[in-house]
């Protein structure tokens, strides 16, 4: 039986009031007043000139990719270790995804592997802010606009995290955010897309609406609306995006919760770091994170496996993460491989996730830094 699971999706108790009114205002269908509003405080959190919510962080990747203009013969450059969505928004306009390492200190696309990915049509890098740290964003930012590279921030991990004061979110000329049931801040299903070049956001406002200029119509701008340019229903509801407030207005203390948590974690198995057993994650200091993921390392996927079972024994549960992308069926077919990617080959299979979230007890914390010493000490 499961005692301590790995996520407990957190109600900040806001929901269901704005949900209500929602309903009783009768209009569920999307870019309503929920929607506005919840796009307003994104803006705000993030200091993006524009917000665009949308029905998934998979949406806001794959409204971005088709805002860049990446097509056929192109490549983009992302980390193997990451989510499949940030691969296939690429493969859909029919680019080829380029998969380079990561650093085991983070689990973060490795910034300094970046030069010997490059070739005459590479277009654009994703970085993957893992678990809302992120990689050397400033030599990264470098890199882009010394080979004039557009870049795309998968920030699904991010919201609410910063580097050096500034947010995740708002360095490339785009960036996805997820708020799947998993992530800090949820409404089940659902995503945004920020977008820091103010002369993106006409055209992506297009692309959201099925390809129409419905929202210039909406705005008295023209007396009709029709297709205009490629697009789809990345839209999502007034329901959804109610919740979203609900949650929002918590954002704040919810990762301040969850980041006190990754650092009780970091005090509570620091000595088993100093014996050898695990490396802890080791993110840079300029990093303010979210606490969305704590992850440790151990030897082997041997060790892995064998702890992860210790602690379902003790009805703690725990998981890894992504299978790397490059060794994927798809991966291989529509992407390739630049440099040596041994540290994403090593670290997916001797990386676990300890359960984290806001309402995770001191004493439940207290359980699983104890079971994992009691499995070391056996
Ligand atoms: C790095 C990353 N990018 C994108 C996504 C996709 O987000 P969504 O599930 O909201 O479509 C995820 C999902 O967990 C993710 O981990």
């Amino acid at each position: 039986m499961i005692k301590i699971p790995f996520n407990r999706p957190y109600h900040t108790g806001r929901e269901r009031e704005h949900i209500l009114a929602a309903l009783e205002g009768r209009r569920t269908q999307g870019d309503g007043p929920y929607t506005r509003r919840a796009e307003s405080m994104l803006q705000e959190l993030t200091g993006a000139a524009r917000v665009l919510l949308t029905a998934s962080g998979t949406d806001a990747l794959e409204m971005a990719v088709l805002l860049s203009g990446v097509g056929p013969g192109d490549e983009v450059l992302m980390p193997s270790y990451t989510f499949v969505s940030t691969a296939t928004a690429v493969v859909l306009r029919g680019a080829t995804p380029v998969f380079f390492d990561i650093s085991p200190e983070t689990l973060n696309c490795d910034a300094a592997r970046l030069e010997e990915c490059l070739t005459p049509r590479t277009k654009a890098i994703m970085p993957v802010h893992y678990a809302g740290f992120s990689c050397d964003m400033d030599r990264l930012m470098e890199f882009a606009e010394r080979h004039k590279l557009l870049v795309i921030e998968d920030a699904a991990h991010a919201i609410g995290a910063k580097r050096g004061g500034r947010p995740l979110g708002s360095w490339g000329q785009m960036a996805a955010f997820s708020f799947h049931e998993t992530k800090n801040i949820s409404c089940g299903e659902g995503g945004a897309l920020a977008i820091n070049d103010p002369a993106l956001v006409e055209r992506a406002e297009i692309i959201r609406d099925k390809g129409t200029n419905r929202r210039k119509f909406l705005r008295g701008e023209v007396d009709k609306y029709t297709w205009v340019d490629l697009g789809s229903s990345f839209l999502s509801g007034e329901l959804p995006a109610a919740m979203l407030v609900g949650q929002l207005e918590h954002v704040h203390d919810i990762n301040e919760r969850r980041a006190r948590i990754f650092s009780d974690y970091m005090k509570g198995l620091g000595g088993l770091e100093t014996n050898g057993r695990i490396v802890l994650p080791k993110p840079g200091i300029n990093e303010q994170g979210n606490g969305h993921i704590f992850h440790v390392l151990v030897e082997s996927n041997h060790v892995r496996e064998a702890m992860r079972l210790a602690l379902m024994g003790q009805g703690i549960q725990t998981t890894s993460h992504y299978e790397p992308l490059h060794a994927s069926p798809a991966g291989r077919r529509f992407g390739r491989v630049a440099g040596p990617v041994n540290q994403t080959d090593s670290c997916a299979g001797r990386m676990l996730r300890l359960p984290i979230y806001p309402d995770l007890t001191k004493s439940e914390q207290e359980q699983v830094i104890s079971a994992i010493w009691d499995f070391f000490a056996r």
